[in-house]
Order: structure tokens, then sequence, then C-alpha cells
């Protein structure tokens, strides 16, 4: 990042982030796309403790979504948010690296968006705390939207008419600032919740939601290979929401994917040489969804990943202990060719169909052509 913004940038969000200062090139995406919402607001948080304020929440959540899916948050209106979170794939990308407003690729695969509220950091590295923050800091290498100056964002929305009344009926009144954006955006992302998986219906005492065959995957999951210790919020740290295979929002752990590193991960925020190589245990849910895999998108399909458990961790600096024999070095779990399928099966039953086709999430820009 260029040293003359970091000033600026304090104060702003994700929209800004990792902009080196390059100028537009072509503007056409979103010819002949308009603004379609529903008559009445959608509901997208439905009281609790926000009862009192409920109905300016989903306003707020509204204008967040549209916000998400505009292109014209990015300097030449080449990409939005969604360009990289596709709601259909859990709001992750297919490729390992995304493509960025000028066609440059992200430095590593997307991250599904889903069950983030209270979460306790964000990104492969953890280099964000929660959703809420992402107004007070920018999100270092990450957006390549290009947005390069606080001012010129609010300007530029402000200067499209659908933004009008969709900030007044948020906030009481029409004025586009950096955070409001950013709050819009944040509100509109926590709100993306699984809970409607077969497992979450299993959980919730529907015996016959999974096949013995996932059953037995669960069993293999959470017992014989211990993919849960640190897939299900184990290792001293909390469950993000979602519950169970949400992740574990403080774990940074090296699972042998590399001898020597060429990513430092988590290393790369504190400096320490023990955390280097180490990422954030990803959220499974949707995860049957979400490939490419792993922080830089190297594993194509579950199988591989499996692969990758069974026979291929490497003996890396800070392989993570659960991953190591007795005598100190990677693990060779040798989970067999039925084992596999029975894992597949049962992480297959974590998506939320619900959630991928939710019209209340989906892009509110529709292609008329
Ligand atoms: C060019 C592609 C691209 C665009 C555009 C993009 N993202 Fe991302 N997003 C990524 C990548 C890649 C990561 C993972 C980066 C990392 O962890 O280092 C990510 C991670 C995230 C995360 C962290 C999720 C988690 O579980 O840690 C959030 C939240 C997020 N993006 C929201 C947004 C929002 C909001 C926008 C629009 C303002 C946006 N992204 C635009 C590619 C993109
Ligand atoms: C020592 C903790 C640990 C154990 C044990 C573990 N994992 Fe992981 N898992 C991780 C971490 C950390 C990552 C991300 C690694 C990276 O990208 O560098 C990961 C990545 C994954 C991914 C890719 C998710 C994505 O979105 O890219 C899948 C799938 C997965 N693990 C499944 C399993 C299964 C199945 C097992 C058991 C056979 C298992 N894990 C055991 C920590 C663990």
């Amino acid at each position: 990042m260029k040293k003359r913004y970091i000033a600026v940038l304090s104060v702003i969000t994700l929209v800004v982030a990792a902009y080196s200062c390059k100028k537009s090139t072509s503007t056409q995406p979103l010819k002949g796309a308009t603004l379609q919402l529903p008559a009445t607001t959608a509901v997208y948080y439905d009281g609790g403790s926000f009862a009192s304020s409920v109905d300016s929440l989903n306003k707020v959540a509204t204008l967040g979504r549209v916000l998400f899916y505009d292109q014209h948050l990015s300097l030449n209106n080449a990409v939005s948010c969604g360009s990289c979170h596709k709601q259909s794939i859990g709001f992750s990308d297919n490729v390992a690296f995304s493509t960025g407003y000028e066609g440059k690729l992200t430095k590593r695969n997307s991250r599904p968006i889903n069950d983030l509220a209270g979460s306790g950091s964000l990104f492969w590295d953890g280099r964000e705390n929660s959703v809420n923050n992402l107004s007070l800091r920018p999100l270092t290498n990450h957006v390549e939207m290009g947005i390069e100056d606080a001012n010129t964002l609010p300007q530029k929305l402000g200067n499209l008419g659908y933004y009008n009344t969709l900030f007044l009926e948020a906030f009481g009144n029409n004025m586009v600032t950096m955070d409001r954006i950013s709050s819009a955006i944040g509100t509109f992302i926590n709100a993306i919740k699984t809970g409607n998986s077969r497992l979450d219906q299993f959980n919730r005492g529907n015996t016959s939601a999974l096949t013995a065959q996932e059953i037995q995957g669960k069993m293999l999951f959470d017992t014989k290979y211990n993919c849960g210790q640190c897939h299900n919020g184990g290792q001293g740290g909390v469950f993000l929401g979602g519950g169970s295979y949400g992740g574990n929002g403080f774990s940074f752990l090296d699972i042998g994917l590399n001898n020597s590193y060429t990513d430092m991960g988590r290393g790369t925020l504190t400096g320490l040489s023990s955390d280097n190589g180490t990422f954030r245990v990803p959220n499974l849910h949707n995860v049957a969804l979400t490939a490419p895999y792993m922080h830089d998108g190297r594993y194509k399909t579950l199988d591989e990943v499996l692969e990758h458990y069974s026979h291929n961790i490497q003996d890396s600096p800070n392989l993570d202990t659960l991953l190591k024999d007795n005598k100190g070095h990677a693990r060779q779990m040798n989970i067999t060719d039925a084992e596999k399928k029975a894992i597949i099966a049962f992480l297959n039953k974590l998506t939320d169909y619900q959630m991928i086709s939710d019209p209340k999430f989906s892009n509110p820009f529709k292609v008329n052509n």
C-alpha cells in the first residue's frame, strides 16, 4: 500500500482496500442492468436483541445488498463484491485466485461468506477482527476494486439516482458517507447465515436427515480422524455462528501443505516465525460448493483434500501436533476409499440450499437484454 494513503485509509472500509494507484480502463458493465428491489423491505433481522430498530436495520441491510452487488464500487465499474463472492457457491469464487478491477489476481483464494456475525477474526490470516470493524481499518490486499480516496466513492455513489432513496430510508437522510457504506455492507453480510443444511436438520432431531453412510462420515470426521478437533471449534477457541463445523475464529494452523512456505499466512501479520504458514481454520458450511480449496486454491475437489490428509501431509516447520505421528513426523492417516466417500458424503450435507438461493441475498441488478 502506498504510504500517503495510510492516513486516509485508516477510517474507511474494505471497499477501498489494497489500492495501488492506477487509472481506470474500460467502463461497460452496468449496461442494460436495472435495480429491482421488492416492494416491501425484506426481513434480514427479525427482532431479538434488535427488536426496537429492526425495521431500519432491514433497510440498512437492503442498502448493503445493493452496495454488495454494485460494480460502481470499483474504480472502473468492472467488479462488485459479488464478483468474487457468488451466492450460488456460498459467496465464494470458483477459481483459485479471483480477478480484480484491472484483471489483477487476488493473492489468496476467496473465502465464502456465512455466519460471520460475532466471528473472532476474518480472512485467512485474521487481519480483521469482525465485520463490524471493517469500517475502521482497510483490508489490505483484499478487494482489488481500485477506489483510492475516501471522498471519491461517496461522491460517485451520490450521483447515482437510486442511492438517494436507499440512503434516506436506511439512515434518515440521503447523505452518502464511507461509514454508512461500510456499516450497510456489514449489516448485509452479517445477515448471511446458514442453519438449514441437512446436518442442521439432523441436529434439530430429524434423524432421517442423514443416511447411514453420512452418519458414518460424521463419526469419522468427529472421532476417528479428529478433523473436528480443528474444524468444530476445538483448540481452545470459540464456535463461530452457525454452530458446529463453523470453523474456529481464533485458530491459525499449519496443516503441512508445503515443506517450506511461500505465503507466511498469519506470520505475515504477527512477524512471529511460529505463525508462519498458519492459516485460519476454514468454515466448512457449504464446503461442497466452495472449491477450489485451501488458502491458495490448490485442491480442486474434496477428494484431493482428503488425499492430502491421507497421504500428503508434509513435515512443515509449524505442522500442527494433531497432524504428527508419535515420532513427531507428518502423520499418514491412510483413510480408505470407503471412508473418504463417507466423509465427503457427510461434508456434502453441510450445504444450506436455502441460504444460497434466498432472493434477499441475491443480485438485485437484473440484466434485461
Ligand atoms: C477481486 C475479488 C474480490 C472482491 C471484488 C471482493 N473480495 Fe472479499 N475476498 C476475496 C478474497 C481473495 C478473500 C480472502 C482474502 C484473504 O483472506 O487474504 C476475501 C475475503 C473476504 C471476507 C472475509 C471472509 C472470512 O471468512 O474471513 C469478507 C467478509 C469479504 N471478502 C467481503 C467482501 C466485500 C464486502 C467486498 C466488496 C466491498 C469484497 N469482499 C470484494 C476476494 C474479493
Ligand atoms: C490441525 C487442525 C486440522 C485438522 C486435524 C484438520 N483440518 Fe482441515 N483445515 C485446517 C486448516 C488450518 C485448513 C486451511 C489450510 C490452508 O488453507 O492453509 C483446513 C482446510 C480444510 C478444507 C478446505 C476448506 C476450504 O474452504 O478451503 C477441508 C475440506 C478440510 N480442511 C477438511 C478436513 C478433514 C476432512 C479433516 C480430517 C480428515 C481435517 N480437515 C482435519 C485445519 C485442520
